[in-house]
C-alpha cells in the first residue's frame, strides 16, 4: 500500500475564466489570472490497494455523483490504477462560489500522482488538475498565477504559470460570505449556458486578453488601483454575460450588491478597495494589508461572516500520510 497527503490553497480569479474552448479537456475560451489564498486549504489523502474505491469528503461518505467525479479523475492520473481510498476535507465553506473545486483537484492531483508512484512536473500536475476543474490548474502555485488559453487542440499549452510568488506583494482579500446555501447553477453548466445564449459572450472573449495584460502588468508593478480596476472590469463583464443569458443567470443576492456599494463608498472615502464575485453570491474585496480591518468593518453588516485572507503558497505534499 502507498499513501500520500497533499494540501492546496484555493485561488480567487482577479481576471476570470468563464467559457470553454474544449469542454472534454476543460480548455478555457479566455486566459485568467488568480491569487492563491491562505490560510484556507484543502487536505487530501490518497491510499492505494484498497479492496474497492472509497471516497470520503469532510468526514462523510461521498454521494455517488461526488465519488464518480473523484474516481474518474483518478483514472486520468493512472488508467491502470488499483482501487484507492480518497479522504478530503476543506477548512472553509464549500460549493458557494468560493473556489473549493480549485484547491480540491489541485490537492488530489498531487496526492494521487504521488500515491500511485508517478513523477510529474508542476506544469504537468497543473494540466492534470485542470481536467478535474479548470480553475484547479492555478492552485498548484502560490501567489499570482496566470492560466493561458493556449491554442493547441490537445491542451498541452494550457496550464498555470506562476507570475509572482506569495512574497511579491502582501495584499489582502476580505471575503464576505452572504449566503451559506449551495449555488443554484454549477460553474460548468453556467458557463456553457452563457456561451450558448448571451449576445455579450463574444465581447467578453474578445476583451479578455487586454484585461489580462493590464492586470498582470499591475501585479508586477504592485499597482493596486490599476489591478483593482482591471479586476472589477473582468468581474462585471463576466456577470454581464451571465445576466444577459436566456434565461438570465443571476448569482447575486441583495446582500451581494450591498457589499459592492459599501466597497464603492469606501473608495469615495479614499480607501483602496475593489470587489470581485464568482459563480456564487459571495464578494471578495481586494485591498492593502493596512486597510483590511476598515474594509472588514464596512462590509460586515451585510454579511453572515467575513474572513481576511492573504497570499498562500504552493500546493505541497505533507511529510506524513
Ligand atoms: C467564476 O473552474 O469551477 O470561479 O472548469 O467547469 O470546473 P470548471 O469550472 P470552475 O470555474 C470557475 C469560474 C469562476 C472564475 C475563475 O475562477 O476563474
Amino acid at each position: 500500500m502507498n499513501c500520500a497527503t497533499a494540501t492546496a490553497h484555493p485561488n480567487i480569479a482577479l481576471v476570470k475564466y468563464w467559457g470553454k474552448r474544449d469542454v472534454a479537456l476543460n480548455l478555457p475560451a479566455v486566459p485568467s489570472l488568480s491569487l492563491t489564498l491562505a490560510p484556507w486549504s484543502t487536505r487530501t489523502t490518497v491510499e492505494t490497494d484498497a479492496p474497492r474505491d472509497e471516497v470520503r469528503l469532510a468526514g462523510r461518505p461521498a454521494t455517488d455523483a461526488e465519488a464518480s467525479r473523484v474516481t474518474r479523475f483518478l483514472d486520468l492520473v493512472d488508467p491502470d490504477r488499483p482501487p484507492c481510498v480518497v479522504d478530503s476535507a476543506n477548512d472553509f465553506p464549500t460549493a458557494a462560489g468560493l473556489a473549493s473545486s480549485a484547491s480540491a483537484f489541485a490537492a488530489l492531483a498531487l496526492a494521487a500522482t504521488e500515491a500511485l508512484g508517478h513523477t510529474r512536473t508542476r506544469a504537468e500536475l497543473s494540466a492534470l488538475a485542470r481536467r478535474g476543474s479548470g480553475s484547479a490548474c492555478r492552485s498548484l502555485w502560490g501567489g499570482f498565477v496566470r492560466w493561458d488559453r493556449g491554442t493547441r487542440a490537445d491542451g498541452a499549452d494550457s496550464c498555470g504559470h506562476p507570475v509572482a510568488g506569495p512574497d511579491h506583494w502582501d495584499l489582502r482579500m476580505v471575503v464576505a460570505i452572504v449566503s451559506d446555501g449551495p449555488k443554484p447553477t454549477a460553474s460548468t453548466a453556467g458557463m456553457l449556458h452563457t456561451a450558448r445564449t448571451s449576445p455579450l459572450y463574444a465581447g467578453w472573449v474578445a476583451s479578455a486578453e487586454a484585461t489580462l495584460a493590464e492586470a498582470q502588468a499591475a501585479v508586477l508593478d504592485r499597482d493596486l488601483e490599476r489591478l483593482g480596476r482591471a479586476m472589477e472590469q473582468s468581474t462585471f463583464t463576466m456577470h454581464a454575460t451571465m445576466h444577459t443569458s436566456d434565461p438570465p443567470l443571476i448569482y447575486w443576492l441583495p446582500a451581494t450588491l450591498a457589499v459592492v456599494h459599501a466597497v464603492q463608498a469606501l473608495r469615495r472615502g479614499g480607501v483602496g478597495a475593489w470587489a470581485t464575485m464568482d459563480a456564487g453570491p459571495q464578494v471578495k474585496v481586494l485591498c492593502e494589508v493596512e486597510d483590511a480591518d476598515t474594509v472588514q468593518r464596512a462590509i460586515a453588516p451585510h454579511a453572515l461572516r467575513t474572513a481576511i485572507l492573504g497570499p498562500g503558497r504552493d500546493a505541497h505534499l505533507e511529510p506524513a500520510c
